[in-house]
Order: structure tokens, then C-alpha cells, then sequence
């Protein structure tokens, strides 16, 4: 093959291309379809780099190696050297008139499971090594690296460290249990105690470990030192739930502000999330009108309807005195003291506010152990923010900085002391009023992208009996 430049196909289709026109280009990428006759070849080519393919034009007069062409189906992939050309076609502003074709990989049209009819995402999830290649989830991928991308270029603009708080933990940061042991021992020989218990001091870490539930405990180390910093990484629950709305292993961000109380962590949450959204609209729009088209007609208004609107604040014990008002029959009843379930949450704001919720000041015993108390000595000031379709989205808190205070709740818990004597020292030395959020990566993805499940937003989502690929 002739040495050509290569370029995306986003840059011939989006950039100003014009520049190249009538000169000769290379691109490489995956045959998305082709059709044509005897005479002349239509192949619809795509690497990857935006939504649209590019129309490759093969007049097949031209090529004489028969078996090359035959074998250009569906799912292969090419490198194609060409002219690019104005197209007269419906659809699209260039096409390259192809001169030269390397054929890299073929795809048997008999086996190649992305034949061109639509799948449903069900059958998708099972092929999730080749899902990237649709539209769908070409998409969702894209728009999940932009997110990424737009979520350290807020921490960064604004004066937040990214701090790497680890994966492999000896504590229980959520005080919720659900967790996934690391160990090294030999299952089928277990070093016992003489109590009877394992023997976690012959262990790898010499004590017992798990995946980490939330980088919050580390997190506040560093705030308590750096002032304000964000982490963003992988965190591991495993209860068992089977919901659209819960993986095993999520990606999540979790700012912590020294000097910030309740009000500044509101205030973080919901400037955050409408700057992400923005970016959004800015930077994936072919991307978000492709989902919008397909999935979620209301999706862009909905994206609008964040950034436009301040979010309503109130207190769970205002938001309970609307739900039992409501007159409506909840699947879980509603009392003071219950914890609000996704119903509840998104009663409140697709029916009462019509716009994003903050709820605050949550009864303790439903909350963590980290979250400080308010004066009633009942709640804790805590702040759920709820968005439409997927109820909470962010969990935070004011944290509890007085050491006796945080120090009684530990050992009301049942926490053992040992396991956080390191937190707790934080509030022996130079203690400070300060705050943080977690704001799940995935469930904002779901909102984002107007997809029904959490587990289309991931490449390759972790769930209970489900860790293939
Ligand atoms: O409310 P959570 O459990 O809060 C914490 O972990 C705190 N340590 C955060 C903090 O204050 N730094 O989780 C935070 C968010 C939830 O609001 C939700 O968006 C998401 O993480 N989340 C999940 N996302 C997907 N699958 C799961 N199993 C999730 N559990 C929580
Ligand atoms: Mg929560």
C-alpha cells in the first residue's frame, strides 16, 4: 500500500476538511455495511471517532483482486486509501473514491453476530467484547470519556487535588458490611485461631481486607491537609441487589472541603453537576441527539431542565410530611425514620418539584457513622441529591469533627477501634469543620445518556453472577 496519512473519520466529517478535498487520504476502521452492485461498492466505514461513517466508494472495475472484495462484509476491517471526494449522496458532505484497499481482519458473515439489524441491549450485554462497535454504545463510551474528562477539568479550574486513596482497605467506610474480601489464604486449608476463628495474621496484609466501598475515610486525610481534594476511582459493594440501578464494582467521585459545611457542600454538588452537564451539551452533541433519537425524546429537555432550575432544598422530614400527604400508594410505606426508597425519591421530583431535589438532615440511625449530629441529638446532617428517573445521585455530608462526639458513635456502632484509630486522630490534631459528596459516575451516566440500565453504561458492568469479559 502506498504510505498515506491517516485520519479519523471525525476529522474528515467535523473538522474543516475542506483543505483535503480532491486529495488523497487514509482511513482505517470497521465496516459498518455495505451494498452496492456488480459495478460499484457502497461501504459504510467507522473507527470509532464520532457517530457518523464514512462512505467509501469502490468502483470495483478498478480493483481486480475479486477475493479482497468479497471478504469487505460487515464487521471487517480496512485500511482504504482514497480520494476525498464532495459526495452527491444523501447524508453526507465527502466520500472517499477508494483507489487502494488492505483488508486487515475478516468478520464471516455466517458467525459475525453484529449483522446490521438492530439488537436488543439484553443480546448486547452477552457479546460486551463487541458492543463497542454499535452506535449505541460507540456513543456511550464517548460520552463517558468526555464526563471523565469534564469531571477533573472542574476539580482542577477549581483548586481540588486528585488524591489516590487505595483500592485495598482494612476498613468499612460506609459501615454497611457488604463487602469483598482480598485474601491470599488457601481455601481448602484455612489457618484457624484456637477460638475457632480465621487466622487473618497468616494473611497476605496480616490482617483482614476488602475492596475498598467508598474512598471518603482517606479522602478526608487528605482534605485535612490539602484543603480540598477529589478522588475518582472504583469502589465494590456487594449486596446483593439486582437492580437497574446497582453494579458491583462503580466508579465513584468523592470531593472532601476542609471549611466547608452543609450549605458550601450543597452548593458544590449542584454547581458541579450542572458545569458536567453543560459540557456535555457543548462537546457530545451528535452523540446525545443519536440517544435522544433512539432511546429518550425527552432527553436533551431533561439535561436542560439541571442546569436551568435551582435545586429545591428541604429537610427528610419535610420531604416524609409531603409523601404521607401525597395520597399516593407507595410500594414501601412512608414514616419518619424509614429510608426513602427510589419511589419516594422520585415522587418528590418528578411529581412535586419538577426539578432536581436536595434532601437534608436524615435520622442517624439510617446514615453513617461519620456524619455529624445536628443539635435535636435525632439527625444528622446528611444531603441526598435526587435527580429525575434515577432517584439519588449524590450522597454526602457535613462530617462529625469533634473527637468524643465521633468517638461515641463509633463504639455505639460496633465499630472496631482499631480499624480507624487513624481517622480518629484526625480530630485529635488540628481538627476542622469539613465536608464531602459522593457522586456515583454510573448513575450519572444513566441520566446523561437516557439509558434504562446501569449496566449499558459501563464497558463491562459487574454484577451478582455476572463477571464475564
Ligand atoms: O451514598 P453512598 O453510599 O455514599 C458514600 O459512599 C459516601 N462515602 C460518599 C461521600 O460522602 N464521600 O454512595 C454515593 C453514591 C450514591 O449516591 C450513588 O450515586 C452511588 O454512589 N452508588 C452506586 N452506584 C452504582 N451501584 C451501586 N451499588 C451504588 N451504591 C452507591
Ligand atoms: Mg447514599
Amino acid at each position: 500500500m502506498k504510505q498515506i496519512k491517516r485520519h479519523r473519520v471525525y476529522d474528515l466529517l467535523k473538522k474543516d476538511s475542506g483543505h483535503l478535498i480532491n486529495k488523497e487520504v487514509n482511513v482505517k476502521g470497521w465496516v459498518r455495511t455495505r451494498r452496492g452492485s456488480k459495478h460499484v461498492a457502497f461501504i459504510a466505514l467507522n473507527d470509532g471517532s464520532i457517530i457518523h461513517n464514512i462512505q467509501v466508494v469502490i468502483d470495483v472495475k478498478s480493483f481486480d483482486n475479486d477475493d479482497l472484495l468479497k471478504n469487505i462484509t460487515t464487521g471487517s476491517c480496512i485500511s482504504v486509501n482514497g480520494k476525498l471526494v464532495e459526495s452527491h449522496g444523501k447524508g453526507q458532505a465527502v466520500e472517499i473514491q477508494a483507489f487502494e484497499i488492505e483488508l486487515y481482519g475478516t468478520a464471516d458473515p455466517d458467525v459475525y453476530p453484529l449483522q446490521k439489524k438492530g439488537h436488543t441491549l439484553e443480546f448486547l450485554r452477552e457479546i460486551a467484547h463487541l458492543r463497542p462497535r454499535t452506535n449505541t454504545f460507540g456513543a456511550i463510551f464517548r460520552i463517558r470519556h468526555a464526563l471523565s474528562f469534564a469531571i477533573h477539568k472542574y476539580f482542577n479550574e477549581n483548586g481540588f487535588y486528585y488524591l489516590h486513596t487505595p483500592i485495598i482497605t482494612g476498613s468499612d467506610a460506609e459501615g454497611a458490611g457488604a463487602m469483598f474480601r482480598v485474601t491470599t489464604l488457601d481455601m481448602r486449608n484455612v489457618p484457624m485461631t484456637e477460638e475457632g476463628r480465621v487466622d487473618y495474621t497468616k494473611d497476605f496484609f496480616g490482617k483482614e481486607t476488602n475492596l475498598t466501598v467508598s474512598g471518603q475515610l482517606e479522602g478526608e486525610l487528605g482534605a485535612l491537609a490539602l484543603s480540598n481534594i477529589y478522588t475518582f476511582g472504583p469502589t465494590f459493594r456487594a449486596e446483593n441487589s439486582n437492580t437497574s440501578r446497582h453494579l458491583s464494582e462503580f466508579w465513584m467521585i468523592e470531593p472532601e472541603m476542609a471549611f466547608y459545611d452543609i450549605r458550601d457542600n450543597m452548593d458544590l454538588a449542584e454547581s458541579f453537576l450542572k458545569y458536567l452537564i453543560r459540557y456535555l451539551l457543548e462537546h457530545c452533541d451528535d452523540d446525545l441527539a443519536f440517544l435522544q433519537k433512539m432511546y429518550d425524546n425527552e432527553l436533551v429537555d431533561r439535561l436542560r431542565m439541571v442546569i436551568d432550575n435551582t435545586f429545591e432544598r428541604l429537610t427528610y422530614t419535610e420531604a416524609v410530611e409531603i409523601l404521607e400527604q401525597s395520597g399516593q400508594s407507595f410500594e414501601f410505606p412512608v414514616k419518619w425514620g424509614v429510608d426513602l426508597q427510589s419511589e419516594h425519591e422520585r415522587y418528590l421530583v418528578e411529581k412535586e418539584f419538577n426539578k432536581p431535589v436536595i434532601l437534608t438532615d436524615y435520622p442517624r440511625e439510617i446514615k453513617a457513622f461519620y456524619m455529624k449530629m445536628n443539635d435535636d441529638g435525632k439527625t444528622v446532617r446528611a444531603m441526598d441529591v435526587l435527580f429525575p428517573k434515577i432517584g439519588e445521585i449524590v450522597g454526602g455530608s457535613q462530617r462529625e469533627e469533634n473527637y468524643e462526639k465521633l468517638h461515641g458513635r463509633i463504639s455505639e456502632m460496633k465499630i472496631e477501634e482499631e480499624d480507624v484509630w487513624w481517622y480518629l486522630e484526625t480530630r485529635k490534631f488540628g481538627t476542622a469543620p469539613h465536608s464531602g459528596f459522593g457522586l456515583g459516575f454510573e448513575r450519572l451516566m444513566l441520566f446523561v445518556t437516557g439509558m434504562g440500565n446501569i449496566r449499558d453504561v459501563i464497558p463491562f458492568p459487574r454484577a451478582p453472577q455476572n463477571a464475564e469479559f
